[in-house]
């Protein structure tokens, strides 16, 4: 079977509930991930246009309320429910997909991945996002040396990058997530309790974060 039917086989069926079903408190998780895309790294302006690839139902548009979104994703019935939520979604794969026009910001998440190789993604996101590429990382899972090294390649020499403590599978009373993400910009501590949990956000940018 082909990874793009093993893709519409896998997530065509959770489509229909995407975003209410994949997190415990959807709204919390994806509030939090919309506030770094904004100021993780360079800060995005109004207006500025964030391409979402592998975007699934798109959920992530609804906390951009001031940036223009375009999502996009393998899977017809994902980008179908995007759709019916009112949302801007194309359906394409994030190794060859192009936007009309150049973008601000391009996102991934959950979804690095899906890059059948994963510098020449880099570099390839790298010809039309003009300000930053921002995606979450399990360092357990992949060496930050190696990400770097392939972000600098492909023209993004800065990277800033932040432990993401919001819980996918739990949902937390306010006061516990206001403490979690009060321990992300714990350093050590941070650091520490991503040797067994979460993942960073990691926003890579060309220029100076104040360009
Ligand atoms: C784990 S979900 C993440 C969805 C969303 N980004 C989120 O964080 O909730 C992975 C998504 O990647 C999509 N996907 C898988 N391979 C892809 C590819 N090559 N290009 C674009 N989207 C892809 C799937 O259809 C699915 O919607």
């Amino acid at each position: 079977m082909k990874q793009r039917e093993r893709t519409a086989e896998k997530y065509g069926p959770q489509a229909d509930r995407w975003s209410e079903e994949a997190y415990a408190d959807s709204d919390a998780y994806l509030a939090h991930r919309a506030e770094l895309v904004v100021s993780l790294g360079p800060k995005l302006a109004a207006g500025d246009t964030v391409v979402d690839l592998a975007c699934g139902d798109g959920g992530l548009a609804r906390f951009l309320p001031d940036y223009g979104y375009l999502g996009v994703d393998a899977s017809p019935e994902m980008v179908e429910a995007g759709r019916r939520g009112g949302r801007e979604v194309v359906l394409g794969d994030l190794n060859d997909y192009v936007p009309p026009e150049p973008v601000a910001a391009t996102t991934c998440f959950r979804a690095i991945y899906y890059a059948r190789d994963r510098a020449a993604f880099f570099r390839h996101v790298s010809e039309y996002t003009q300000r930053k590429l921002v995606f979450d990382l399990n360092p357990r899972q992949y060496r930050l040396e190696d990400i770097r090294e392939e972000l600098r390649i492909a023209g993004f020499a800065g990277l800033e990058l932040l432990p993401f403590f919001a819980p996918q599978r739990v949902s937390l009373p306010a006061p516990a997530v206001a403490a979690l993400h009060a321990l992300e910009r714990s350093g050590p501590l941070a650091r520490l309790l991503l040797t067994v949990r979460f993942s960073y956000l990691c926003a890579a940018f060309r220029g100076g974060k104040n360009s």
